[in-house]
């Protein structure tokens, strides 16, 4: 390792800020947040920055479906994440978001510089109009029947069924998801920039950053095929940056994300005198850049985002690290299944620290696909962390701290072995810089093993019941406690949580890397508190039971998270016996049902996700359970005051909870 620190920015993709945060994303910023770990482990000035992607149509949308403004939402969302964030331990130096002024300000400077050196030009494009909700709708809102396979119900852009991708006007009888009425074409001036002109650039910066040879291939494929000349601004409404000169443009999305990553390192910059902003971001400079990101976006990172970057006068990343997409026991994640996880569901169950290990244990540098498999998951985690690892300090802490009143041996029995566990550091940390973790991870569990064979062989237990043996029961536990030492500088990076309890537990005030050459020796430890613990099954099965998705308008819970509520809260929840008195299928929404319910004291319409599941004409003189004291909801189609309750995964499979004989209208639930 060379003696100079290195001076390092590494970002994140920055979460799009419309949903939650789930174990997908954790792939990512578990990886980078090891990464970032090691480099100020071994001494390297690194720095990590994200934030919220907060722009967009889908922001916009969602935020007017819920009756309350973009801002709003993305606040709500960012604040999940971010709590996420910090229970699984990913450590940024700085968070923040790309609806900021500083964002704003540097898209500005980039569009300026690009529009300066010719390369914006204005074209004008037809796309698919929503004349009802008035709006140019992306391709992802139309949807219609595929016109080379003619399968019904695909998304505008591309065929689920046979993979055909085309543009909405295209598809054979389109439709607007948001209306449900038939676009019409309109046209509208669009800015673009010249990526066509970048392909020799490109190229070179290709050659000049050490690119997996994965991402190198598909670099390769989209040169082939030819750059396009890319849109990057969209009609108003839409929630964005303005365009500078035009008073109904906007900057496309992404073309403001990826200036997160300055714009976060700017608002990190403004707040400590120690960093330079120029010195990371302009031409020239000797510090180092890397964007960790997942495979789907890669076009967006290594084409438009360094062309944008050298048009615009900035440095461009020294490189870019995508990792491959999560699926859970072998297949997508699944709502049905329960297992699409979000990051809080996992949290309420399992120990972050598990997660982190056993995406440690399978990651490596490609964009290859990554499995939490659940049983894996268990076994690994019980036989790896708690087995191995953590057996190795319960096994000497006791008599250390019971017969020796805590105090380590003056030396080390065994100096050969505590100094191969040495000697294994410049490998690891290989393979942590090369993203290499899965290899790191068997290298460190291979010496566990070899540790736990040390305290096998020598017997502390036999030994101390001689009373001539007791040095060197003193003796091997301080061999054995050094080695697992060792061991846990090796997984700081990893497991920073239980790094530190051992830390505190061997009474050190801080480890370096270079810490595992020089033995704890002669000092006084603190009692041994246990680690971590094994996994059960029982917090598995409960996590997935927790995700499986029942449907969102018909289920109180969905909004309210998945903390447990006292006997007080449920009080509040005011449950009355309802008739139906009639249901109405919803013009342009294909799952819900308009109800009029009588409660008793009046009537109330409520919209309810059982379209699949009921025949409306059926349910009219139905008696049902509603919420009658939620807080009315406004929706696309009109305001719903109160929600019905019934169980089951969704889709078709929804049961109404219905009431025996004798319940009547306004009754309460008990
Ligand atoms: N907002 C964009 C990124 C803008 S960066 C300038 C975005 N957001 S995202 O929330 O959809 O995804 C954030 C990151 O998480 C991406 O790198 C994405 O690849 C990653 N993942 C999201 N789902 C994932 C899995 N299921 N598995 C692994 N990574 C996944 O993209
Ligand atoms: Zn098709």
């Amino acid at each position: 390792m060379s003696d100079t620190a290195r001076k390092i920015l590494v970002t994140s993709a920055l979460p799009y800020v419309n949903g939650h945060p789930h174990m997908g994303h954790m792939v990512e910023y578990i990886q980078t947040d090891i990464w970032v770990r090691f480099q100020k482990l071994i001494g390297n000035d690194c720095i990590y920055v994200c934030a919220s992607d907060a722009h967009g149509t889908p922001i916009m949308l969602k935020a007017r479906e819920l009756g309350i403004t973009p801002e709003e939402l993305t606040e709500t969302n960012t604040k999940e994440f971010v709590s996420a964030f910090e229970d699984f331990g990913v450590d940024f130096d700085n968070y923040h978001t790309t609806h900021s002024p500083e964002n704003e300000a540097l898209v500005t400077e980039m569009y300026e510089a690009l529009r300066a050196s010719g390369d914006i030009y204005t074209r004008t494009i037809e796309q698919a109009f929503d004349e009802k909700e008035g709006l140019f709708l992306p391709d992802r809102f139309v949807k219609g029947t595929c016109p080379r396979c003619k399968t019904e119900d695909q998304y505008g852009d591309a065929c689920e069924n046979c993979g055909a991708t085309y543009t909405p006007a295209d598809l054979i009888d389109p439709v607007s998801v948001l209306s449900g009425t038939t676009p019409v074409k309109r046209e509208s001036e669009h800015y673009f920039f010249r990526l066509s002109e970048y392909g020799d650039k490109l190229r070179q910066w290709m050659r000049d950053a050490t690119l997996d040879k994965n991402v190198v291939a598909k670099l390769e494929e989209w040169f082939e095929a030819g750059l396009q000349d890319w849109d990057i601004s969209r009609d108003a409404p839409y929630f964005g940056f303005r365009i500078p000169g035009t008073d109904d443009k906007y900057f496309y999305v992404w073309l403001d994300a990826p200036v997160g990553y300055p714009a976060s390192f700017k608002h990190l910059c403004d707040r400590r005198d120690d960093l330079d902003f120029d010195e990371y971001w302009r031409p020239g400079s000797d510090t180092e850049l890397y964007h960790f990101i997942g495979k789907d976006i890669m076009y967006f990172h290594t084409l438009f985002w360094p062309a944008v970057l050298q048009g615009a006068g900035f440095r461009q990343p020294t490189s870019v690290f995508a990792h491959g997409f999560l699926t859970v026991n072998g297949q997508k994640m699944s709502k049905s299944r329960g297992t699409f996880i979000k990051a809080r569901t996992y949290l309420d169950n399992l120990d972050p620290s598990y997660l982190r290990y056993y995406y440690a244990a399978k990651l490596g540098p490609t964009i290859e696909d990554i499995d939490l498999n659940l049983d894996d998951f268990i076994a690994r985690v019980n036989s790896d962390l708690v087995g191995k690892l953590v057996n190795i300090a319960s096994r000497c802490a006791g008599f250390i701290n019971k017969r020796f009143d805590g105090q380590l041996a003056a030396s080390l029995p065994d100096t050969a072995l505590f100094e191969e566990f040495a000697a294994a550091a410049d490998t690891i940390a290989g393979h942590f810089e090369n993203r290499e973790y899965s290899k790191a991870m068997r290298i460190i569990m291979g010496l566990a093993d070899e540790a736990n064979r040390y305290i096998d062989d020598n017997k502390p237990w036999v030994m101390i019941k001689d009373e001539a043996q007791l040095d060197a029961v003193q003796a091997v536990c301080t061999q054995g406690l050094n080695l697992f030492r060792s061991l846990m500088i090796y997984l700081t990076p990893v497991i920073p949580a239980v790094a530190d309890k051992a830390r505190d537990f061997l009474g050190e005030e801080e480890w370096r890397w270079s810490s595992v050459s020089e033995p704890l020796l002669g000092s006084r430890i603190n009692k041994f508190q246990p680690l971590l613990t094994r996994i059960e099954q029982q917090q598995v099965d409960t996590m997935i039971e927790q995700s499986k998705e029942t449907h969102p308008e018909t289920v109180a819970a969905a909004a309210a998270g998945d903390d447990s509520i006292s006997i007080d809260d449920f009080m509040k929840v005011d449950l009355r016996i309802a008739r139906i008195n009639a249901a109405n299928p919803v013009e342009g929404a294909d799952k819900l049902l308009q109800l009029e319910l009588d409660v008793g004291d009046g009537t109330r319409n409520v919209f309810a996700g059982i379209k699949a599941a009921y025949d409306p004409a059926s349910l009219v003189g139905r008696h049902v359970i509603v919420v009658a004291n939620l807080a009315p909801r406004k929706m696309r189609f009109g305001v719903s005051e109160g929600m019905v309750l019934a169980a089951g995964p969704g889709g078709a499979d929804i049961f109404l909870l219905s009431p025996d004989d004798g319940a009547e209208p306004g009754m309460r639930v008990k």
